[in-house]
């Protein structure tokens, strides 16, 4: 087999994969679409949650045709929820000045919504002309915290994903589609 069509040994571990290569990049060329068509000629800052939207980030950027700035945001966040704050804190923050400017807040999945709206209330504190959130994946049966994403990737049902950045212990980012790990690999549940 030519060493390009070789599966990455990581597919291996998939139990089952819901969302093909193929889906992914038809759906990030579309969403690339319509937020283009939402900002029209305006400048747009980026702000990229990572480590898990930098592979969706790096896509999306270059299907949206608005002129760009680009942030980063790093996020801790306490997937065990026995421990005592499961809050999410901002371990890097914010380094291009965002006000009066119309941000757009990018993450991997939509889950809980804790992250998302941390992030955005520190956002809404530096006085952007606007904010608005795109989420490649959304587990909408999981929300604890009411928040809604402006454009989504996919609805997906509860289950626990990895692939195209999403990781499980920071492994699985590489996989360029996305799918659910098989059930021992899951255990123990620490989702990073
Ligand atoms: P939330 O704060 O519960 O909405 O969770 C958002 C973060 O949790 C995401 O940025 C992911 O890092 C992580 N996460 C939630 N669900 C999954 C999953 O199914 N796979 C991998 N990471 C997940
Ligand atoms: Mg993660």
């Amino acid at each position: 087999m030519p060493a390009t069509t070789r599966a990455l040994p990581a597919s291996q571990d998939l139990e089952e994969i819901i969302i093909s290569e193929t889906m992914i990049k038809r759906r990030v060329r579309k969403l690339g679409q319509e937020i283009t068509a939402a900002y029209g000629e305006e400048e747009v800052t980026v702000v990229a949650i990572i480590n898990g939207a930098l592979l969706f980030t790096a896509d999306l950027l270059r299907e949206i045709r608005c002129p760009i700035r680009l942030d980063c945001i790093r996020v801790s966040s306490y997937r065990n929820e026995t421990r005592a704050a499961g809050k999410p804190e901002i371990v890097h923050s914010l380094t291009i000045d965002i006000a009066n400017r119309h941000v757009l807040l990018i993450d991997d999945i939509l889950d809980t919504g804790k992250t998302l709206s941390v992030v955005v209330n520190l956002i809404k504190k530096l006085k952007p002309a606007s904010v608005k959130t795109c989420v490649l994946l959304d587990k909408k049966g999981r929300r604890e915290v009411e928040y809604a994403a402006d454009f989504v990737g996919f609805d997906i049902p509860d289950q626990f994903v990895v692939g195209y950045g999403l990781d499980f212990a920071e492994r699985y980012r590489n996989l360029p589609c996305i799918g659910v790990l098989k059930p021992h690999l899951q255990n123990p549940p620490e989702w990073a």
